[in-house]
C-alpha cells in the first residue's frame, strides 16, 4: 500500500506517478522509500521490461520536501544519512525513463537524472535552486548534472538557482526529447513498451554498458562493453533476433 505515489503496470511497463500534487510532489523520504521499493520490486518482476517515472502537469517534483528538512540538524542529517536511500535507485537494473512536465527542482531535478532516460513536456522546467535555500544539491544533482550539460552551464545553474526550460535542456544535452504536454505520457509510455519489447537482458546490457562510460576509462569502457556484446550470444534472444533479420520477420523475444 503505497500513500504517496500511485503504482500501475501496462503490460510490460511498470509506472509509478509521484501522487503528492498539494505539496507539488515534494520528495521527503516516504516518497523515497516507496519509489524506490515500487522500483525495485518492478526490477525483480520477471514480466516487467522498463520502468517510468512521471509526475503531474504541473509538476514532476519542486524537489525534496523543504518542510521536512527545515528542523533537521547537521547531525540528524549526517547520522540518518539522509537522501542516500535514493541511491538505490541507480543500482536498479532494468532501463528507467523519467517522463517530466512542469517543475523538476532540486530533488525533482535529480530525481529525474537518476533515470536513464528523460523526456520532457515543453512545459519543462529545470533547475538546482538548493543554493537560495542555503543548500547545496543533495542527491547527485551536482555530479550527473555537470556530467550530463558540461561544467558551464551546471555550474551557473547550481550557483543562481536559474530554471531552464525544456528546449535549453534539450540543447544542453539532459533531456533526450521534447514533446507536446499533451503527449508526453502516451509518448513516455511508447517508447518505455518499445524498450521492454526488446530482449531483457540484452536491454540490461545495453544500459549497463552506456552506464559504464561514466565511471571508466574509454579502454576499460570499450572491454567491458565488447565483454558484453560477446556475452549476448549466450542468449536465446540472440538466435532469435539474428535468425528473425534473416528470414525477414519480426522477432519473437522471451528474454532469456
Ligand atoms: N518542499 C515542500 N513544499 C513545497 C515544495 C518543496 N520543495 N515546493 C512547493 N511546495 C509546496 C508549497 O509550500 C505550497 O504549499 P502550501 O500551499 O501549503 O503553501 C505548494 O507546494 C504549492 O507551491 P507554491 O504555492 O509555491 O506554488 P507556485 O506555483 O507559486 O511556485 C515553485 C512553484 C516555483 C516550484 C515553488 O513552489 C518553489 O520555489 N518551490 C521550491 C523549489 C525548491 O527550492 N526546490 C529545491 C528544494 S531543496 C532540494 O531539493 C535539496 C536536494 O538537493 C535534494
Amino acid at each position: 500500500m503505497t500513500e504517496t505515489i500511485i503504482v500501475d503496470r501496462k503490460d510490460r511497463v511498470g509506472l509509478i506517478t509521484l501522487n503528492r500534487p498539494k505539496a507539488l510532489n515534494a520528495l521527503t523520504l516516504q516518497v523515497m522509500h516507496e519509489v524506490v521499493a515500487a522500483a525495485q520490486e518492478f526490477d525483480r518482476d520477471p514480466g516487467i521490461g522498463a520502468i517510468l517515472i512521471t509526475g503531474s502537469a504541473k509538476a514532476f517534483a519542486a524537489g525534496a520536501d523543504i518542510k521536512e528538512m527545515q528542523p533537521q540538524s547537521y547531525l540528524d542529517v549526517y547520522l540518518s544519512d539522509w537522501f542516500a536511500g535514493w541511491d538505490a535507485l541507480a543500482r536498479v537494473r532494468k532501463p528507467t525513463i523519467a517522463a517530466v512536465a512542469g517543475y523538476a527542482l532540486g530533488g525533482g531535478c535529480e530525481l529525474a537524472m537518476l533515470c536513464d532516460i528523460l523526456l520532457a513536456a515543453d512545459t519543462a522546467k529545470f533547475g538546482q535552486p538548493e543554493i537560495k535555500l542555503g543548500v547545496i544539491p543533495g542527491i547527485g544533482g551536482s555530479q550527473r548534472l555537470t556530467r550530463a550539460v558540461g561544467k558551464a552551464k551546471a555550474m551557473e545553474l547550481c550557483l543562481t538557482g536559474r530554471m531552464m526550460d525544456a528546449e535549453e535542456a534539450e540543447r544542453a544535452g539532459l533531456v533526450s526529447r521534447v514533446v507536446p504536454a499533451d503527449r508526453l505520457l502516451d509518448d513516455a509510455l511508447e517508447t518505455a513498451a518499445t524498450i521492454a519489447s526488446m530482449s531483457l537482458p540484452t536491454a540490461m546490457m545495453a544500459k549497463e554498458a552506456v552506464n559504464r562510460a561514466f565511471e571508466s576509462s574509454l579502454a576499460e569502457g570499450i572491454l567491458f562493453e565488447r565483454r558484453l556484446f560477446h556475452a549476448t550470444f549466450a542468449t536465446a534472444d540472440q538466435k532469435e533476433g539474428m535468425a528473425a533479420f534473416v528470414e525477414k520477420r519480426a522477432p519473437h523475444f522471451t528474454h532469456r
